[in-house]
């Protein structure tokens, strides 16, 4: 656990192992706090900033030691990149990127000024300090005998007067509500599928409503069956765990107000089924409940920021294996609204579990659904690692995500979603077949879940190629990301009803 304090006391008296600056590139004259510590050090800024030494570029982190008058041991100085182009996620990505650097050195106490906050605020800097903060020394070492625990306790936010200390305690209190639910996304994710089944995450999901003050309710396969959730239940049938249906409502409004409505993918195994994927990197699959993840870890978020939105959470869990009950390409399965779908190939799972929590939502009424999803390979060719695929029956509703995952530097990009796709997945046999062919798989995909959305406002945020990244990348560690977390927190809060 990783302590960040506030403190209005004097830089030059606060006793850290590190205190952490930034410069940015092609600065003439060193002005404010930069200025003034370059001051009390003789100019050594400024002599290494114009030897070149230090040139002010994005990743740079240099370590200055040992400075009578000063009381911290070290002086850090990162980059900030170039002024016109800064802004709140450099400042998550640096912070991140230092603390990492330091940690690595074993440091245990950092202080910081507010990076850039003459750019983007005090609020926004000591917010995005506190998330690259938490994000960036982020570890998934639980199942390491010899794990080497992260060296760094305790953070120290600096150099900001009295009057906005309220303001910066403020900005670190969400910045690690969003980030500790960001992490808690990369746990559920991370962990291995023997260790989250859909009955365990059921349980973790009731044991964060519980806590959170929010309503949970886990149904059973008996009851799938009584809603007819034939297209959940085909997938769930070759698996030994149980499904669990898990819903989560917040009402942060009148209890009467329609709901907002979030659905993630919950398949805690993806072997591909009976149509089984091959086996180099099979074992990244028990990362296809991330867009469950996420929704669980948004909405505990949003409870604790007590948003002024009511939202309910839905997240259909289930392995997709290749049991001697599996359903087999062919077969047809009929999904809670009565559509008939043929199984074309049972490793296009996703889509089948979603249409029948899709149903589910709309027979319990809710205002707008977007559906976050590990749903195909399809969106990294697409789009390859940098943009999650936004797709959509509503403009309104999908610019209003767009924006979202802007504000929070979450890359989306929507894609189309148009009736000349159609008949790539009609069936022979059935209303439906569960796949649409090589081209334009995401579209096809997207387009399938939004046939059971019907009229009203939906949208699908397809995180294939986002929810896992293969090294360590700024604030992000290899393994999950929790990508699509701040992104639908920006959301709800986009819906707020001001107070
Ligand atoms: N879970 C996968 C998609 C996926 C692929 C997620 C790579 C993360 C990384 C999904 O269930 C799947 O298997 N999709 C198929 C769909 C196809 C059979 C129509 C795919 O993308 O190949
Ligand atoms: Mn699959
Ligand atoms: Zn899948």
């Amino acid at each position: 656990m990783i302590n960040i304090n506030v403190s209005t006391s004097n830089i030059f008296g606060f006793k850290t192992d590190a205190f952490v600056i930034g410069v940015f590139e092609k600065t003439e004259k060193f002005q404010g706090l930069v200025g003034e510590l370059d001051d009390v050090f003789k100019n050594k800024i400024s002599s290494l900033y114009f030897e070149n030494e230090i040139r002010g570029r994005i990743g740079e982190v240099t370590i200055i030691h040992n400075f009578v008058g000063f009381s911290s041991e070290r002086l850090v100085v990162v980059g900030l990149g170039k002024r016109e182009d800064f802004d709140d996620d450099i400042v998550r990505k640096v912070s991140a990127l230092a603390l990492n650097k330091l940690n690595s050195i074993n440091l245990k106490q950092i202080s910081f000024s507010l990076l850039g906050s003459d750019l983007i605020g005090i609020f926004n800097s000591a917010k995005s300090i506190s998330e690259g903060a938490i994000m960036g020394l982020y570890r998934f070492d639980k199942y390491k005998s010899k794990s080497n625990i992260v060296s760094i306790q305790d953070i120290n936010l600096l150099g900001f007067g009295i009057g906005d200390e309220k303001l910066v305690k403020d900005a670190v209190r969400q910045g690690q509500i969003i980030s500790d639910a960001v992490n808690l996304s990369r746990d559920l994710t991370n962990e291995p599928s023997n260790k989250m089944t859909p009955s365990i995450l059921a349980d973790i999901a009731t044991d964060i409503a519980l806590e959170g003050g929010f309503e949970s309710e886990v149904y059973e396969e008996e009851d799938m069956i009584n809603f007819g959730m034939g297209a959940l239940l085909g997938v769930a049938s070759g698996s030994i765990q149980k499904p669990k249906f898990i819903v989560l409502k917040y009402f942060g409004l009148d209890r009467e107000l329609t709901p907002l409505c979030f659905i993630g993918k919950g398949i805690t195994f993806d072997s591909g089924g009976i149509s089984i994927k091959p086996a180099l990197n099979m074992g990244d699959m028990k990362a296809d409940m991330a867009g469950g993840a996420s929704v669980i870890a948004a909405i505990q978020a949003i409870a604790k920021l007590e948003l002024k939105i009511n939202l309910v959470v839905i997240v259909p869990a289930t392995e997709n294996m290749p049991g001697g009950s599996a359903q087999k390409p062919g077969d047809v399965v009929t999904a809670m609204d009565g559509t008939n779908i043929e199984i074309d190939n049972t490793d296009a799972e996703g889509r089948l579990v979603l249409a029948d929590a899709i149903s589910y939502a709309r027979s319990i009424g809710v205002s707008k659904i977007l559906d976050v999803a590990t749903l195909t390979g399809a969106i990294r060719i697409a789009l390859g690692t940098n943009y999650a695929g936004l797709f959509g029956n509503d403009d309104e509703f999908t610019e209003n995500i767009l924006n979202s995952g802007q504000v929070v530097a979450e890359k989306i990009w929507k894609l189309p979603v148009d009736h000349d796709y159609d008949n790539q997945y009609k069936s022979q046999v059935a209303d439906f077949k569960n796949t649409g062919g090589r081209d334009a798989g995401s579209i096809t995909g997207a387009q399938f879940i939004g046939e059971f959305a019907g009229d009203i406002p939906w949208a699908h945020l397809d995180i294939a190629a986002m929810s896992r990244i293969n090294s360590d990348k700024f604030y992000f560690r290899k393994g999950a990301t929790g990508f699509s977390v701040r992104t639908l927190i920006q959301l709800a809060r986009s819906f707020e009803i001001p107070k």
